[in-house]
């Protein structure tokens, strides 16, 4: 017989079934043993009669042990039946049993949603934490969004492509990890923060629609918005306006809204539309909180935030830093404009914001390597190093360049806003801690004295 999913049994009232999974509850009722079988579709309320009173499997049988069971599929008398529960109409009555693998005591319990739980012991044992039914509910979730996503995109005449994850240091406002190369002594590669430079790549290149479900890994401290590693929905387009990219955004996040989360009501439509300054003065921040009634567990009120200042100040160093990244244009092209007077210029910039979160952001691209050069020499690059230091891009650029800009929502804050998750980590399947450590792997780890012959690496003892 061939096992089938818990949530298939109801069509086999009167038959055999084949199912197998978790034990997730045992109730002891005299001679009779109820059992409900967890697996990946749901429950199933199974019933060991009489005949497995003798049975030392079954007696011992406890919660989370794996088993195989084959029996009868029962429609439950009138009044036995759980609405609450897909399979709520049936029972199987068991008549084999077979124990698939025993399992010890868990460290905590998974039945309930589990906040209260010590989280460095939930991420220690990922794995199990990941049984409890809200996290995979979220996993689930995200994979729905995500494919909706491709889907959507992939209408629309976009093409998904990876780009490298060895790559080099971009200037995208974080620390970079580095991985040293084993094959060019002294040299690393960094760990994309996005693949901002490949996208632009792509479009030289005469891509004209790029997407792609993107690993970014940033040397940040982590916070309940924050991971080392986040993923993001990154896109690229080649003659577009900033205009177009919002529009394609906002029908985008809508009709995920109605197909995956048809509770939840959009405060307004078309989304609010700010600008930096507007935001900066009316809410003193850029990424307002625009919900009618916050405490509506299931209102979503998104904005798009315009017209950032290209330049921020860093005080400590009495340096101008980009606000959003170089690649940024300027809403002027005056070289002399730029370079004068930073504080004034103001970029084709955007983010998109959620609840007061910031869950997107992006920008139209230079593509006018004059202007390129005074922005970099504003951050402080000296003239004669920039076409060195970003060579490539330099390169590219002369070989023919579209306008393009793009923009990349951060998939994981987006989720954790809708499932009214208080931090990331709960829609990530392995996520970090806040020092950024792996408990369930112990990691970082001690590599051998070998390994760090091979990359030319001395560590210093403390
Ligand atoms: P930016 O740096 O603004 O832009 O990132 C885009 C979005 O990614 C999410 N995000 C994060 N989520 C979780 N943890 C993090 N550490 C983290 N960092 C960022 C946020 C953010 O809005 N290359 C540009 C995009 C572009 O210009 O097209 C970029 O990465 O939701």
């Amino acid at each position: 017989m061939e096992r089938i999913l818990s949530i298939e049994t109801t069509k086999y009232i009167g038959k055999e079934v084949k199912i197998a999974g978790w034990v997730n509850s045992r109730r002891d009722h005299g001679k009779i043993i109820f059992i409900d079988l967890r697996d990946s579709s749901g429950l199933v309320q199974m019933i060991f009669g009489q005949e497995f009173e003798k049975d030392k499997t079954a007696q011992e049988m406890r919660p989370e042990w794996i088993i195989e069971v084959e029996g009868l599929v029962n429609k439950r008398p009138k009044g036995m039946v759980n609405p609450k529960l897909t399979t709520g109409n049936i029972e199987i009555k068991v008549k084999k049993l077979k124990v698939l693998s025993k399992a010890k005591t868990l460290p905590f319990s998974i039945e309930n949603d589990g906040y209260e739980i010590n989280e460095e012991k939930r991420l220690k044992y990922r794995y199990l934490d990941l049984r409890r039914n809200r996290l995979r509910k979220n996993l689930k979730t995200r994979q729905k969004v995500i494919q909706f996503m491709r889907d959507a995109l992939e209408k629309q005449g976009f093409i998904e492509i990876e780009t490298p994850l060895l790559t080099k240091s971009t200037p995208e406002g974080a620390r970079d990890f580095l991985v040293p190369a084993r094959l060019q002594p002294g040299k690393f590669y960094a760990l994309p923060q996005s693949p901002q430079q490949y996208k632009q790549l792509l479009m030289v290149a005469g891509i004209e629609k790029y997407f792609q479900i993107a690993r970014c890994l940033r040397d940040e401290d982590p916070r309940a918005d924050r991971q080392a590693e986040h993923t993001q929905l990154d896109i690229e387009m080649a003659f577009i306006n900033q205009e177009e990219i919002l529009d394609l955004i906002e029908k985008l996040y809508i009709s995920i809204i109605k197909k995956i989360f048809p509770e939840k009501r959009i405060t307004k439509i078309p989304f609010f539309r700010l600008t930096y300054k507007k935001a900066m003065e009316k809410y003193k921040t850029d990424r307002p909180d625009l919900r009618r009634n916050k405490k509506n567990p299931d209102e979503l009120a998104f904005a798009f935030v315009t017209d950032f200042p290209m330049f921020e100040w860093h005080p400590e160093d009495k340096t101008w830093g980009a606000e959003h990244h170089p690649f940024t244009k300027p809403q002027t092209e005056d070289i002399k404009k730029i370079k004068k007077n930073p504080e004034k210029i103001l970029a084709f910039q955007y983010d998109f914001v959620l609840n007061g979160q910031e869950i997107g952001g992006g920008s139209i691209r230079t593509t006018n390597l004059d202007v390129l050069t005074a922005v970099f020499e504003v951050l402080g690059h000296k003239k004669s190093e920039i076409k060195k230091k970003f060579k490539n891009y330099f390169e590219a650029f002369s070989y023919g360049v579209p306008p393009h800009g793009g923009i990349a929502p951060g998939i994981d804050r987006f989720l954790a806003v809708v499932l009214n998750e208080p931090n990331i980590r709960e829609v990530i399947a392995f996520p970090k801690t806040g020092d950024n450590r792996d408990l369930m792997m112990d990691i970082p780890s001690d590599v051998s004295e070998e390994q760090l012959k091979e990359l030319h690496i001395k560590t210093k003892k403390k």
